[in-house]
């Protein structure tokens, strides 16, 4: 089976092309590499260096391919409310591009990245796929758009989808070329910005009067792996029109004080803090109930947070 995977050389996406590539998928990438790295595409892999927006480029990488993996996409809340225009046009433009190319050449599977980000401020957490969604800035909302536009295909052509809706994604693969971990530039993820923090510059910590435990948001981490096992299981389960969303997390929230002495204790070092005013978008706490994941794939995540944050160290070495 030959899987398209969009943004295939990204952080997450090209984790997927490592573990489909070990399982022996045959795999076709198209990526404009405005986020990923070129330097991550494996020997052996069809690579379009092309973009979602561009239709010809769309079908040539959709050439032979089973079914589809897309990851492609802008991800950064803070850029998405000073360019919502842009996150429209390559999110939700882009998919449905993807989507009518996809009808053409006959490729009625696909999995999608979608988002935690869809449901907003939650009312109740854990949070269920069928919680509300509210999405509080416009990634969210084209994420949401584009489940919908997904659940509309399913239902008028006939397709078999699958929408998996992340939460904090973390941790690091070693390949056999190297590590593909977080490599992104300005960097705003907690994790590896804990990983880095010094004393000259210390990891801020984003508002401590938080109603949490400890004064600070509360996440629900799951290791890059186990996502995309997830994501291995989302295909496999498809063959029948139709779209299922599924949330991807632990099940379980970390408070960001609570990160920081899981990277304190791997490092053997007390990483540096300073508390810092709240970032603005920020929900308090986002755990995911992921028990539809867990009986309808099968699917449980093993890697915990320090796992996660000691894969990242190793990779940052
Ligand atoms: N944080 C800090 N300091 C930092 C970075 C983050 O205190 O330097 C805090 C944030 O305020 C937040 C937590 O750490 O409370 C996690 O922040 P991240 O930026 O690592 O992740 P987010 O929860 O903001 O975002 C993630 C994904 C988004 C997705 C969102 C869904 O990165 O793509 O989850 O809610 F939209």
């Amino acid at each position: 089976m030959r899987v398209l995977v969009t943004g295939g050389t990204g952080y997450i996406g090209s984790t997927a092309v490592e573990i489909l590539l070990t399982q022996g998928f045959e795999i076709s990438i198209l990526d404009d590499c405005s986020m990923g790295h070129a330097d991550t595409v494996p020997a052996g892999v069809r690579f379009v260096n092309g973009s979602l927006l561009n239709v010809s480029e769309v079908a040539d990488a959709l050439t032979g391919c089973d079914a589809v993996m897309h990851f492609a996409g802008k991800s950064l809340v803070g850029e998405s409310v000073e360019k919502p225009d842009l996150y429209h046009s390559v999110n939700v433009d882009g998919t449905r591009i993807l989507l009518d190319q996809m009808r053409e050449q006959l490729i009625t599977k696909i999995v999608f990245s979608s988002s935690a980000a869809t449901y907003g401020e939650p009312k109740v957490v854990p949070i269920l796929e069928t919680s509300e969604t509210i999405p509080t800035n416009p990634y969210g909302a084209t994420k949401l758009a584009i489940d919908h536009m997904i659940t509309a295909e399913a239902a008028a052509h006939g397709i078999s989808a699958a929408s998996l809706r992340y939460f904090n994604v973390a941790g690091a693969l070693k390949a056999k070329r190297g590590w593909l971990a977080e490599r992104h530039n300005p960097e705003t993820h907690l994790i590896p910005n804990v990983l880095r923090s010094t004393t000259d510059n210390p990891v801020k910590i984003f508002g401590t009067d938080w109603p949490t435990h400890d004064g600070t948001c509360i996440r629900d981490y799951v290791h890059v792996i186990d996502l995309i096992d997830a994501h291995l299981k989302a295909l496999q389960s498809l063959g029948k029109p139709g779209h299922e969303i599924y949330n991807l997390g632990s099940g379980s929230g970390y408070s960001v004080r609570e990160v920081v002495a899981a990277a304190s204790a791997a490092t053997g070092q007390q990483i540096p803090f300073i508390d810092s005013p709240r970032r603005a978008g920020d929900p308090a706490v986002l755990i995911a109930d992921i028990s539809k994941a867990k009986s309808k794939l099968a699917w449980e995540p093993s890697r915990d947070m320090n796992t996660m944050v000691s894969d990242t160290l190793k990779s940052m070495a």
